[in-house]
């Protein structure tokens, strides 16, 4: 690994988390660079079960610097919470391991409310079914710039200020629509502590990250979400914030795009959805609840069951062209065995017309019928297996297809969620 990206290629919680930490095994920088405490990586480190929702997954690697970039919005209630639960579980977290971006966007008490808010005057069908963490809200004012950022927490006055006067702002739209409002002294106390918790780790990360590049450092970029959750290129409005794709990379770090020399796109051998949004592969039917039950497909950071559906090649291939996908990671393969068959959604049919590549409308992919091709299954059980040779032959013809289809190479597979439980293939083996 030299500088890479590794970005989610469906809808969010395709294993990035434990793909991740394989990765950081070699990583001396670890960068985050879009979202906030929507996402949920789950590592599994022997028996022990950890989820991140802020800090990068790199923190469990001693020679590991995490960073947290400015295309993040941070709670910063939030992430106190996550260091101090790490540090009373022997992880060092301290300034030497973990920096934030002097310009990352802070999420204030009212981008919560906000977000709930906005999310209960929805009507059912126009819901999007956020995680309610106010990460939307938080976007918002930072393109409004109206934003707080992670550098007022070295300036308290300044802090205390912007935070009076913007809460002001909310609590004047709260009261408009019969809500509570919040209190500002009581709000403002606890976030001068988690201020002065944290104002040590806010750097300048931009010196940091074009540094590292420049030494020749490898360094992984972990991109969380997925990309059919891009505001700009995922199924719009059912999206998330930020841009999951592999462009966010640079613009959420400060990073030259010339250095990125490497895109790992991480899909599951399925697809799941959590939230409201089209999903054309969706099975709700017993194949659906069985892969939800076989998968433990339940949200790491909602507890939200996650929709679930046969592999979509048409999204998939889309996104691996957005994101420049070289290298494969399919997770969750041994979710599949014992299956008599597999399918694949090799096209839609939208208004009776088939589409091989994804639409841009939204109402289109909400009436696409999928196309499937079947493969037959496997019976064995592939947990046990460590090289790609092991797997059952019907289980490497399935992988080969979709990797053919997506038009990517696989790097890794992946069948079971602990550490050990990964391989490469070809050309890392
Ligand atoms: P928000 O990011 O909380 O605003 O939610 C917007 C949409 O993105 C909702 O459909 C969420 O369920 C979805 N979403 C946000 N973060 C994740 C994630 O980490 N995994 C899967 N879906 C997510």
């Amino acid at each position: 690994m030299a500088i890479s990206v590794l970005v989610g290629i469906q809808w969010g919680d395709e294993g990035k988390g434990k793909i991740i930490d394989v990765l950081t095994e070699s990583a001396e920088l670890v960068v985050r660079f879009q979202g906030g405490n929507n996402a949920g990586h789950t590592v599994e480190i022997g028996d022990k079960k950890f989820v991140l929702h802020l800090i990068p997954s790199g923190i469990f690697r001693d020679g590991a610097l995490c960073v947290i970039g400015n295309g993040v919005v941070v709670d910063p209630i939030v992430l106190v919470g996550e260091i101090k639960n790490l540090r009373s579980q022997g992880f060092d977290i301290i300034p030497e391991k973990l920096q934030i971006s002097t310009r990352t966007h802070l999420i204030m008490p009212y981008h919560r409310e906000m977000d709930a808010m906005r999310e209960a005057a929805l009507s059912d069908s126009d819901k999007i079914g956020t995680t309610k963490r106010g990460i939307g809200p938080a976007y918002a004012d930072k393109a409004y710039r109206t934003g707080i950022r992670a550098l007022e927490m070295n300036d308290l006055p300044r802090f205390e200020k912007s935070f009076r006067k913007q809460l002001e702002i909310y609590n004047a739209i709260f009261k408009a629509n019969s809500m509570e409002e919040l209190d500002a002294d009581t709000e403002w106390a606890k976030l001068k502590e988690v201020a002065e918790f944290l104002a040590p780790f806010v750097k300048d990360t931009v010196l940091t990250v074009n540094r590292a590049a420049k030494a020749g450092k490898k360094i992984l970029f972990e991109g969380a979400q997925g990309m059919w959750l891009d505001v700009d290129y995922g199924t719009y409005p059912f999206v998330t914030s930020s841009n999951t794709t592999t462009g966010g990379a640079c613009t959420g770090s400060g990073l030259s795009p010339k250095y990125i020399e490497e895109v790992v796109g991480v899909m599951k051998a399925y697809t799941t959805r959590v939230g409201e949004g089209p999903f054309p592969t969706e099975l709700e039917c017993e194949m659906g609840e069985a892969i939800r039950k076989a998968g433990n497909e339940f949200g790491a950071t909602t507890g939200r069951p996650r929709r679930c559906g046969w592999f979509d090649a048409v999204s998939s291939g889309y996104s691996c062209m957005i994101n420049g996908v070289d290298e494969l990671a399919i997770t969750k393969v041994d979710v599949l065995d014992g299956l008599e068959e597999v399918k694949i959604c090799v096209a839609y049919e939208v208004d009776g017309r088939k589409v091989y590549d994804m639409p841009s409308d939204t109402e289109d992919i909400k009436k696409a019928v999928p196309v499937y091709e079947s493969m037959p299954g496997w019976k064995e059980s592939t947990c046990d297996c460590r090289s790609f040779e092991e797997l059952p032959v019907n289980a490497q013809k399935y992988l080969r297809r979709i990797a053919d289809l997506v038009d990517a190479r696989i790097g890794i597979v992946s069948v079971g969620p602990n550490r050990d439980q990964t391989f490469y293939v070809d050309s890392r083996n």
